[in-house]
């Protein structure tokens, strides 16, 4: 895929906001802060599309964006942070299980993990979640540029192990920073929306 035009179309809280013309989606799910923002940005060559920053919680809607006019990426609000507002973490669950339950163009999730840490019990929950309801899923390990190369390998072995990934090759090494992972992540999206 050349990304020839990226814009912003809407941000939705409740379904009635989402955009009704049916093009195809692919939405990124992952803990705040961990980069769901960024690998966006970092994908579509553009700066500061998609809001990013240092403190969790920063996006708090389903924010699409559309991409050479055929198709979405929605940046997800991120799970697992307790201090954004109550009023925002009461309306996430539905928020969230109405979007991934009943989104009829969704075509993928992009599950985005840090390459550091092993998953957290919300990451494993919405990876066996995603499995449940059938939803084509990938993996992506972001953040890679904070580790040396050679210790990748140690560190997908147990993403892959704690997300019950059966192969580890099937977990995509990714920096929004250095742009490592960003033309296989192309090739990916580019199966998955059958371009
Ligand atoms: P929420 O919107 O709060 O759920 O967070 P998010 O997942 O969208 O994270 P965001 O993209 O806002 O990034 C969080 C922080 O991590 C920012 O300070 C980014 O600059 C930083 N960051 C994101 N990706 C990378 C990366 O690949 N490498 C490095 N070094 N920093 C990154
Ligand atoms: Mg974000």
């Amino acid at each position: 895929i050349v990304i020839k035009k990226a814009e912003y179309v809407a941000s939705a809280v409740k379904y009635e906001q989402y955009p009704v013309d049916g093009l195809p989606e692919i939405a990124m799910a992952g803990r705040s802060n961990v980069g769901k923002s960024s690998l966006i940005n970092s994908f579509l060559g553009r700066r500061n599309l998609a809001r990013t920053g240092n403190t969790p919680g920063k996006t708090q809607t389903l924010n699409f964006y559309r991409v050479n006019d055929g198709w979405f990426l929605v940046d997800l609000p991120g799970y697992g942070y307790a201090k954004v507002a109550k009023t925002v973490n009461a309306q996430w669950g539905p928020m969230m299980e109405h979007y991934l339950k009943k989104r009829e163009p969704l075509r993928a999730v992009i599950q985005i993990v840090d390459i550091r840490h092993a998953p957290s019990v919300e990451d494993i929950e919405m990876q066996q979640w995603l499995r449940t309801m059938q939803v084509p899923t990938m993996i992506v390990a972001t953040k890679v540029d904070k580790i040396a190369r050679g210790q990748w390998a140690k560190h997908l072995k147990v993403i892959a192990k704690a997300l019950d990934i059966q192969d580890v090759s099937l977990i995509l090494p990714f920096s929004a920073q250095s742009g490592v992972g960003k033309t296989e992540l192309n090739e990916a999206i580019e199966e998955i929306l059958g371009l």
